[in-house]
């Protein structure tokens, strides 16, 4: 698959993840064959008003490339602008949002809000390609809802609007995260467009990626998946390559990430702020774990790193004798 001169053999993306796909997470889904990285979504008001907590989202290092910096918005000037913002903080190419469902996004027309509005859609589109010399790639949803999907007049849309790729969410904005993704739109979205295709919501094993890259789909992405397993991208690459199912990480290989995970966390956001929001990822760590009441009772209570670090090596150690 091709975006720019990006050239990527059906690539698995990590998916942009408020809160969650920070450097540290990306780094480390990156070096579990996640093959495309996007940023959390920044807003392009905030951009081009050079606010420091949005800014610092835009943060990339050397060894994480290729990687998309993703926008949001429905402002046309704005976008334009966040757009040469992107390129010049060093993204490989921008991604715009237009799937985020939460009410004070798509409520005011941007995000998933862009989908009651094509022509909006459309100015949104062509405000960020006049923005960037980058390659510009679009993400969102069927539709605002069941009875009115959009996908196939978007997915026409952009590409004659020459956007690099097309990553959808296959749920209505309505939807949120109920349901089950409805991949059976994604052939129907090749017939219409030879757009690449990014095939997104409920990839979490092996076999639904397979199942996706039988549908048509040109690269998956995948987001909670890589929450609960950042190891999922080497899993799947490993499937599609042999055909086998690799076995789960042994628990000493998993603890090792984990406190690898969390002193690059402490060290990216500062301690105490890292160590907090650190405690969303215990659990991917600690999954078919047994006996960890205890454990998770004090990952949950520790502010300290270092205190962490001891308590997981002294669990380790009483599990292995
Ligand atoms: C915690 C969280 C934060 C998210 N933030 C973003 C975001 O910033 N930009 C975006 O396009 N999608 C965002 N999403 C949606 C995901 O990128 C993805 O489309 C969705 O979770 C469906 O994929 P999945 O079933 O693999 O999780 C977010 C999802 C989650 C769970």
């Amino acid at each position: 698959m091709r975006i720019g001169n990006i050239d990527i053999d059906r690539p698995l993306c990590l998916a942009p993840m408020e809160d969650v796909t920070d450097p540290p997470f990306r780094a480390l889904c990156k070096e579990n064959g996640a093959d495309l990285l996007y940023t959390e979504f920044v807003s392009g008001e905030a951009l081009i008003r050079n606010i420091a907590r949005v800014t610092q989202k835009m943060e990339l290092s050397p060894s994480e490339r290729p990687v998309a910096i993703q926008i949001y918005g429905s402002a046309e000037e704005s976008m334009e602008r966040a757009a040469a913002i992107a390129q010049e903080a060093g993204a490989d190419f921008i991604d715009i949002n237009c799937g985020c469902w939460v009410k004070k996004i798509a409520g005011r027309g941007d995000g998933a809000g862009l989908l009651r509005d094509l022509h909006r859609f459309e100015m949104v589109v062509r405000s960020v390609l006049k923005g960037t010399t980058l390659p510009v790639t679009v993400k969102t949803r069927l539709g605002w809802d069941q009875d009115t999907i959009v996908i196939l007049d978007v997915a026409r849309m952009l590409q004659d609007l020459g956007v690099g790729a097309l990553t959808v969410h296959c749920r209505t904005r309505v939807q949120g995260y109920s349901g089950v993704a409805d991949w059976s739109w994604l052939p129907r979205i090749k017939q219409v467009s030879d757009i690449p295709l990014i095939g997104n919501g409920d990839i979490k094993t092996p076999e639904d990626a397979d199942t996706c890259f039988r549908l048509g789909c040109d690269g998956l992405m995948i987001g909670r998946g890589a929450i609960q397993n950042p190891w999922i991208f080497r899993h799947i690459r490993h499937y599609l390559d042999t055909g086998e199912i690799l076995p789960d990480m042994p628990l000493r290989e998993r603890f090792t990430l984990c406190i690898r995970h969390l002193r690059a966390q402490a060290d990216y956001r500062g301690e105490r702020r890292g160590v907090l929001s650190f405690r969303k990822n215990y659990a991917a760590y600690l999954k078919g774990v047994p006996n960890i009441a205890q454990l998770r009772r004090s990952l949950m209570e520790l502010e300290e790193t270092e205190l962490i670090v001891e308590r997981l090596e002294q669990f380790l150690k009483e599990q292995e004798a």
